[in-house]
């Protein structure tokens, strides 16, 4: 008979995970999904929790949405695959159709999709750089901008997406990307990218500034308006492009469809991943016709950059987007979330009041209790002395 006790399964599971897969895939928590729903996610051993990760800003519409199910379903019993380059499909040219009609920006548009993040990112920069016969991309400090080389090289931050990875591909700047509780303001950005252009590289070389509009891996910072109004102006002075990776920001998470909304400029390329398809790999470059046409045909695309069934849920989430009012429903979210930090903040000046108030009595007490102690000990003294004389 065996004897041992059994393990749990999720402990089974992270056993056979440690054996299996390498530790450079770092996983959150010690525990493994079983199924999900809407905002809900279940262990392996049927523990229900609020999924407030949503898959790293996958699920802007919840876990398996009844309408990107039955898309996905529809699009499984029809085909699976073509590769786009071989036989193109309706849903694909559908998807670019309407994100054109939603570039944040004015005159015509164009969108060409792929499997993730990194990837737009990667071909946002290649049709920048198609499109101004230049090298020179500036990216911020945190930035996060995905873990392909390129992209390591663009994100804002070494320990672990640069470490150990060799040489990194050049031609990349980074300028502190202002943030108020680092104390780094928009004049400190726009001083170093100055000092930039006067001691490292001419702006004549620059083929474009990619900067989030909320940073997702930096600690949730937005870019301030202020600065990228600059960025626009020096954009348009100098001929360089201005790329919102929208991967993290879009799709209703700020309240607008794109972050960049909210800035007051717009954008020449947009790259989107994430929740633009509910749960399915799906990512896309939405740019300036003109630019995204200077890139020769074949190359851009890839094997599975477009996929059918991608576009079928990204479709379903467009539609979804718009019928349950997510946009306003992010808003309404977002000023209860602003009151709620309001209120922490009023607790934790309160909590600091009355810790204050504390030490005070203590300390007030403590200078009692010393008077009480030399008293004491001066009697005492006068005692034995009395004593003594007797
Ligand atoms: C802003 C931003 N850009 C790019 C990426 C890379 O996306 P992926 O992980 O799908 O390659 C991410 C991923 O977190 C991101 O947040």
């Amino acid at each position: 008979m065996d004897t041992r006790t059994p393990l749990s399964r999720n402990t089974d599971l992270l056993k056979r995970r440690e054996a299996a897969v390498p530790r450079g895939v770092a996983t959150a928590t010690p525990v493994f999904a079983d199924r999900a729903a809407n905002a809900e996610i279940w262990d392996a051993e049927g523990r229900r929790y609020i999924d407030f990760a949503g898959g790293i800003a996958v699920l802007n519409t919840g876990h398996r949405h009844p309408k990107v199910v039955e898309a996905v379903e529809a699009q499984l019993a029809r085909f699976s695959h073509t590769a786009f380059q071989v036989m193109a499909y309706e849903p694909y040219i559908e998807l670019a159709e309407r994100l054109n009609a939603l570039a944040p920006f004015s005159g015509q548009a164009k969108t060409i999709l792929f499997t993730t993040g990194a990837e737009a990112v990667e071909n946002a920069v290649k049709i920048a750089r198609a499109a101004t016969g230049r090298n020179g991309v500036i990216a911020f400090s945190g930035a996060f901008h995905g873990r392909s080389l390129m992209t390591s090289a663009l994100t804002g931050k070494v320990n672990p997406y640069k470490k150990g990875f060799g040489t990194l591909p050049g031609e990349v700047w980074h300028l502190p990307m202002p943030i108020d509780h680092y104390s780094v303001t928009v004049a400190d950005s726009l001083r170093a990218l100055e000092m930039l252009f006067r001691c490292d590289i001419d702006p004549g070389q620059i083929a474009a500034f990619i900067i989030e509009p909320v940073q997702g891996e930096g600690g949730f910072h937005a870019a301030p308006k202020e600065l990228m109004i600059a960025l626009r102006a020096l954009c348009d002075t100098h001929g360089i492009r201005l790329i919102s990776d929208e991967v993290q920001a879009g799709f209703a998470r700020t309240g607008k469809m794109f972050g960049i909304e909210h800035l007051g400029v717009e954008p020449d390329l947009v790259t989107m991943a994430k929740s633009l398809s509910g749960g399915f790999p799906l990512s896309g470059v939405l740019g300036r016709a003109e630019l995204m046409d200077t890139v020769e045909p074949g190359g851009l695309g890839g094997t599975f950059g477009g996929s059918p069934i991608g576009c079928a849920a990204a479709l379903a989430v467009l539609d979804i987007i718009a019928e349950d009012k997510l946009l306003e429903r992010a808003e309404i979210l977002g000023e209860r979330m602003g009151q709620l930090e309001q209120l922490s903040a009023a607790a934790a000046q309160e909590y600091r009041r009355q810790a204050n108030r504390r030490r005070m009595a203590d300390s007030a007490q403590d200078k009692v209790d010393n008077v009480v102690k030399l008293r004491l000990a001066k009697a005492h003294k006068a005692r034995k002395a009395a004593q003594n004389d007797l």
